[in-house]
């Protein structure tokens, strides 16, 4: 409970400087549960109402693109309960607050809740909540492999500090973040604040005046593909996931956030300007934006639990870590689920009901409520067949359909390496070759980052200050994703975007029956992949066509500006817009904090800003909305600079992208340079791994360019993939002996770790008999780690000795069984 610490000493200072109750008594218990029971109530309907609400427009085909964006920022699992215990946390305060103002008749904004706690009663609402958990410091000594494997979050990466960097944790700031009110409210709530004697520009203006491009006149870009932009969102699907509360009414007065254009927690609408070209105009016509979820204990809620003042913080759902957690799932649970325990070959879940042309497709999701049933509405055939999102390791999987086709390719990669793997090693269990096989696709995307993509976006001169050779770990670095970086620097590829995703043929020209696809009409279209000729059409349209180039005139296209998530005619989205709205509701501080932070020039008035834009044009016409240079919401004025030397950001983008990639891979204990993560020979043959050759190896494709970023020409034409070089597994070629030897190390490392060595095996092994009574293989003894045994918790054994190790998984708790249709089996525990 340390990190309670300065929560409990500001619950203290707080008491003596308690101006308004007269004495020091406590508000009590009785009073403080029945506010948290209150708040509890309260949070637990609104979620109830807003899903009831969600199925019924999602199953009603009336959804909009307003609930996409939301369905799709929606937390699940344990991110869910972070979310939550933030919400009852806020709400019990809330309500604190309200009734000792009534029953005090104090004047409202006379004290805060939590002047009148004392620090157990602040304690037992942190408890009560469940954000204490959030933040309680977790035990590495029993986690399995800890120095060899990843875990699905990356707690225990740093070994001293077991959270840093990992899932559902807070973005990190470099800069503090500046609110409206100092704590939580944006900049803008109020349309009539200004900063630096000018108000804010509308989002939505800045958009349409700075970012609108005619789809037609976009320019593409001659040196890289669209892979490259693809690519890019698919390694920030591996980094930052930004949740939003799951409420879709305000808690306080109920206000629904689709209904009013009233900005009231969590609704934060983007207003639209008069003579707007597409929406219409009036005080009640604006997109519906709901705010990201807070971390526990920041922003309202008036007391912190971390070392800074209590601004409002933003919860990163993804651990920071390149370590492929878009195909594995940055939670145990999600993790587990991804996986084939059906038989003991360490594969992902594979697509049991369509195959592209013999080759695995995602598995289908059971999540009720379809939102990707989509071809009726697009191709206009009501009895066409509809399929269910694909799932993966990140929930927006299905959000385009180039986006799907590199995830599948990367599925199969790993059921490829995990069937190679065992070829090599048949002694090894499923556990091992999943682990396995995992660790070396984490090491590819480590690999395709550095080495092929960043030097292409951050540029050679940036590549070689800060992110050159590598430096070895530090585990006094932060790797934590910092907010400026999720919300505003790698957004940069937002402007990078085709209008059209291209499909083309075995001879790479347009695809006769399967056309390519304007944007607009491949988001969420799984069924393309699965009735339209599958992933390699798209594959070879990313390698095969340039990215679009963003410049100064030409920035946004027209399907992410005008037409995002639209499949019939509600409002859709705007992507630039949305960027900005979400700058200002995480309290991102302006364009020039950031150039400052960067060591670069803070233009100040028109003449230096068109300087820094080599644009006067566009800064005379961004200081027409601003005002003033210190106004500009960062990622307008990111997306603006031109590119550094060879690169496709500015120097600001630059700059960031460059520190956070730094961090990421300092601050990673299991890096795949860190010596000791792989052998030498097994590193060796990582260096050759290329992006080529996991696209030769898991598709149709037959040539392909030696580096899927660049335009196929000149001497990056395509090649026969014979020709191209393969990933050498030999090194991962294990004795059985070595093996027998490694597994002896193992226990001798848990057992230096853990508790002392079980009692000798049971005749009979615990639990529900029917579960496992088929195995003959059965007599085992365990050893507890410290569960926190509750009723219907899975107990998850620390060590399991018993004639097949390979039974009992570890990590999830589960047990395997060789005969059962289920294919695995976990002991409830009864109370
Ligand atoms: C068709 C392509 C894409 C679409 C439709 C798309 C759409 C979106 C949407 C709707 C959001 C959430 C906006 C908000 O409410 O804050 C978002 C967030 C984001 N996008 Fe994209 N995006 C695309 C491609 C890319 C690319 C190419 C990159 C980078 C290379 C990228 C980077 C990001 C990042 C970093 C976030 C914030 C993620 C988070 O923390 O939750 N996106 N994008």
């Amino acid at each position: 409970m340390k990190p309670f610490s300065s929560l409990l000493a500001l619950g203290q200072c707080l008491m003596f400087i308690q101006p308004a109750l007269s004495t020091q008594e406590s508000l009590g218990g009785p009073f403080i549960h029945s506010s948290i029971e209150e708040a509890k109530r309260l949070v637990d309907e609104a979620y109830k109402y807003s899903r009831e609400k969600s199925l019924e427009r999602v199953r009603g085909q009336s959804i909009r693109p307003s609930d996409v964006l939301r369905l799709l920022k929606q937390p699940a699992r344990d991110t869910r309960s972070a979310v939550r215990s933030a919400d009852y946390l806020e709400n019990t305060l809330r309500l604190i607050h309200e009734k000792v103002h009534r029953t005090h008749r104090l004047h409202k904004r006379s004290l805060n809740a939590t002047d009148l706690l004392t620090p157990q009663e602040l304690d037992t609402i942190a408890r009560v909540t469940g954000c204490a958990a959030r933040v309680s410091k977790p035990s590495c000594r029993t986690t399995p492999n800890v120095n060899k494997y990843r875990t699905a979050t990356s707690v225990c990466n740093n070994l001293k500090s077991p959270r840093l960097g990992a899932s559902n944790t807070p973005f990190t700031r470099w800069l503090p973040a500046q609110y409206d009110d100092g704590v939580s409210r944006p900049k803008s709530w109020d349309p009539n604040r200004s900063f630096n004697n000018f108000v804010l520009p509308l989002v939505r203006e800045v958009s349409n005046r700075i970012l609108a491009t005619n789809d037609a006149s976009v320019e593409s870009d001659r040196e890289f593909t669209h892979m490259v932009t693809i690519f890019g969102q698919w390694n920030d699907h591996d980094l930052t996931f930004t949740p939003s509360s799951p409420s879709i009414r305000a808690f306080s007065n109920g206000l629904d956030c689709d209904e009013s254009c009233e900005r009231s927690e969590p609704c934060f609408p983007i207003q639209i300007p008069l003579n707007d070209p597409r929406l219409p105009t009036g005080p009640d016509s604006c997109i519906p934006v709901f705010r990201s979820a807070p971390v526990c204990g920041t922003g309202k809620s008036a007391f912190n639990f971390g070392d800074m003042a209590n601004r409002r913080e933003q919860i990163n759902a993804l651990n920071a870590f390149l370590d492929l957690g878009q195909v594995y799932g940055s939670e145990e649970g999600l993790a587990r689920d991804l996986r084939d325990l059906t038989n003991d070959g360490g594969l992902l879940r594979i697509n049991k009901e369509f195959t592209d042309n013999g080759r695995e497709f995602l598995p289908f999701t059971d999540v009720k409520g379809n939102m990707c049933a989509t071809r009726r509405r697009i191709t206009n055939d009501t009895n066409a067949k509809e399929v269910p999102c694909f799932v993966a390791g990140d929930v927006r999987v299905d959000e385009n359909i180039a986006l799907t086709s590199i995830h599948t390719m990367f599925l199969r990669e790993h059921n490829r390496l995990a069937g190679a793997l065992l070829r090599l090693n048949p002694h090894w269990d499923g556990e091992t070759l999943y682990q396995e096989a995992r660790k070396i696709m984490g090491a590819y995307t480590q690999v395709f980052v550095f080495r092929d993509y960043l030097p292409h976006i951050v540029g050679p001169d940036t590549m070689a200050r800060q992110l050159g050779r590598y430096p070895g770990y530090n585990e006094t670095i932060d790797p934590s994703i910092a907010n400026v970086f999720a919300t505003a620097a790698y957004r940069f590829a937002h402007l990078a975007i085709q209008p059209t995703l291209s499909r083309l043929d075995i001879n790479n020209k347009e695809n006769p029956m399967f056309p390519s696809v304007p944007l607009f009409k491949a988001f969420f279209t799984p069924w393309r992949l699965v009735f339209e000729g599958g992933i390699d059409p798209l594959i070879r349209g990313l390698v095969g066509h340039p990215a679009k180039l963003n410049t100064q005139n030409h920035m946004m296209v027209d399907a992410l500006r005008e037409k995002l998530f639209q499949f019939i005619n509600h409002l859709a989205l705007d992507l630039g817009s949305l960027n900005m709205q979400r700058g200002r509701d995480h309290g991102l501080p302006d364009y020039n904090a950031w150039r400052k932070f960067c060591g670069l020039s803070t233009p100040s008035n028109l003449g230096e800003l068109a300087v820094v834009l080599n644009n006067t044009d566009l800064a005379f016409r961004l200081l027409q909305l601003y005002g003033t240079p210190d106004n500009i919401d960062v990622w307008m004025g990111g997306v603006a600079e031109p590119f550094v030397h060879k690169g496709r950001v500015g120097p600001l983008f630059a700059c960031l992208i460059a520190t956070q990639f730094q961090k990421i891979r300092q601050g990673d204990r299991l890096w795949y340079e860190n010596p000791g993560v792989f052998t030498s020979a097994q590193r060796k043959a990582l260096k050759n791994v290329s992006l080529a050759q996991i696209i030769c190896d898991n598709t149709g494709i037959t040539a392909v360019s030696r580096d899927p970023f660049l335009i196929p020409e000149g001497g990056n034409t395509p090649i026969k993939c014979n020709n191209i070089q393969q990933l050498n597994l030999s090194a991962w070629k294990e004795s059985a002996s070595t093996a027998d030897q490694k597994q002896q190390e193992n226990s001798d490392q848990d057992n230096e770790v853990s508790p002392p060595p079980p009692p000798p095996p049971p005749p009979d092994t615990p639990g529900p008999s029917s579960n496992i009574c088929h195995q003959q293989l059965s007599a085992f003894s365990v050893q507890l780690t410290d569960n926190f045994l509750t009723h219907n918790n899975t107990i998850v054994f620390s060590q399991v000795v018993y004639n097949r190790p390979n039974h009992y998984n570890k990590n999830s708790g589960v047990f395997l069984t060789t005969s059962t249709t289920s294919g695995d089996t976990s002991f409830p525990l009864l109370s």
